[in-house]
């Protein structure tokens, strides 16, 4: 399994490209099984779970082509199978996306259902509420969705319970090939939301509302063919600026979108950051001054997002002064704080909050990433740290950030892979 070994106490300094968001590239992957026509979607970023979601289209008898330029072409038409397997589903949650997609188009499915994970319980409830509230059929037993429909999805006025992104994302392309109009209340306003309705409007799809906490879908007979390009990802974007942050570094983060990522730039102010902006770029400099430790709660967009909050946690954890971080996403959020202790943090938990006395630095040690985001958080934890740091079962990395090290080599980070 690889490891990453970092040394710590190198400012990062230089410039990073930005790659497409996981978080649209998923949805927009499963969103070409709403046409037997060819989609074609650039700048996806180079992921586990990409390829993960590219073998789950495979499955079911979908061979999505990739180009040259590394651009892939989806033509749906030849599926013959409309299951996604437990062994996928349980490495990616974000697998149940396919089940609107096949539900309306086909008029079946099956998804495993996702288990718990790291960070908490994450049911899929309201996913299959909101379905059967269009006329879905759906039980679940043997461990899978298994979801059918007599004729088309009907649409529906829908309120969701929680703000759910994957879950509003489902109903969404649902609702693109169901009779009649839909209407999500209280839905998700992330950005990837929003890119993934660009998309499907792209595609001839009826929406309006997105972005807002209500989004209006009116049924369509048929989808087609389109080329759309992923947004730039806003946690990779937030992940590099606050290492650099965390480093009293001074970075340059190109093709990416400052607009969506104004609660994590004002925090970065409050850290002492000087922050300019371009239309595409993001520039943050330090100016060699250690970080003022910030307090900050997570909550559903435009709030501040779970995403993020681990890296800040490294953050804080070597800034001048005390902060709290208050996780209202998810239950179990805070698997790496016991590893940041371990490398000589302050960091006590209470209830859903963790105050974080900020330290002058940290001591390196081997540590375990447990998911996504804390694994990034303990690179961070592993580049402020005085001496060697390792960091173990970086497939968790590998998911949702592309070339990791390359990238932070490029800042000056002193990093590197190594299987063991
Ligand atoms: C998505 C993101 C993930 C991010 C999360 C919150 C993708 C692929 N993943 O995950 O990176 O951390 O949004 O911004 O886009 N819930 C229910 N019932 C449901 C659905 C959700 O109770 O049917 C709860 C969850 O347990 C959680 C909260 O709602 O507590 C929000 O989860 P949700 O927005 O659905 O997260 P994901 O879409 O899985």
């Amino acid at each position: 399994m690889d490891k990453l070994i970092i040394k710590g106490g190198v400012s990062l300094k230089g410039e990073i490209r930005i790659a497409g968001a996981k978080n649209s590239a998923l949805p927009i992957l499963a969103s070409t099984l709403l046409t037997h026509e060819t989609v074609q979607i650039c700048n996806l970023p180079h992921l586990y779970d990409i390829t993960t979601m590219i073998e789950l289209l495979g499955c079911m008898g979908v061979q999505p082509i990739i180009d040259e330029k590394l651009n892939v072409e989806v033509n749906s038409s030849t599926i013959q199978d409309f299951s996604a397997p437990y062994e996928l589903v349980k490495t990616m949650r974000a697998s149940i996306l396919v089940l609107g997609p096949l539900l309306t188009r086909y008029g079946k499915a099956e998804v495993a259902l996702p288990g718990g994970c790291a960070i908490g319980s994450r049911p899929v409830n309201l996913h299959i509420s909101a379905l059967q509230a269009m006329g879905a059929d759906i039980v679940v037993e043997d461990g899978y969705i298994k979801a059918s429909v007599d004729g088309k999805l009907r649409g529906a006025h829908i309120f969701m319970d929680l703000v759910t992104v994957t879950g509003t994302e489902n109903v969404m392309m649902a609702a693109t090939l169901a009779k009649g109009q839909t209407i999500i209340e209280n839905a998700a306003r992330e950005p990837e939301v929003v890119d993934l309705a660009n998309c499907l409007v792209t595609m001839g799809a009826e929406i309006s509302g997105q972005g807002t906490d209500t989004i209006v879908i009116d049924g369509v007979e048929d989808l087609k063919s389109c080329s759309y390009s992923v947004m730039p990802d806003r946690i990779e974007t937030g992940t590099y600026l606050i290492a650099a942050a965390a480093t009293r570094g001074h970075i340059k983060a190109k093709d990416t979108r400052p607009d969506i990522l104004e609660s994590v730039l004002s925090k970065l102010e409050q850290v002492g950051a000087e922050i300019k902006v371009g239309e595409d770029w993001i520039e943050l400099d330090m100016h060699d001054k250690r970080p003022n430790a910030v307090s900050l709660r997570t909550a559903p967009y435009p709030a501040f997002p779970t995403d993020m909050q681990a890296q800040f946690t490294a953050l804080n954890s070597v800034a001048n002064g005390t902060g709290s971080i208050t996780e209202t996403v998810f239950e179990n959020r805070f698997m790496h704080v016991h590893e940041m202790n371990r490398m000589g943090a302050s960091i006590r938990v209470e209830g859903n909050t963790v105050i974080v006395d900020g330290v002058e630095a940290l001591k390196g040690a081997p540590v375990m990433a447990t998911d996504l985001r804390a694994s990034a958080s303990l690179i961070i934890a592993g580049l402020v740290s005085e001496n060697e740091t390792s960091v173990d079962r970086i497939y968790h990395i590998d998911r949702g950030y592309e070339c990791i090290e390359e990238k932070l080599q490029s800042l000056g980070a002193q990093i590197r892979r190594v299987s063991s």
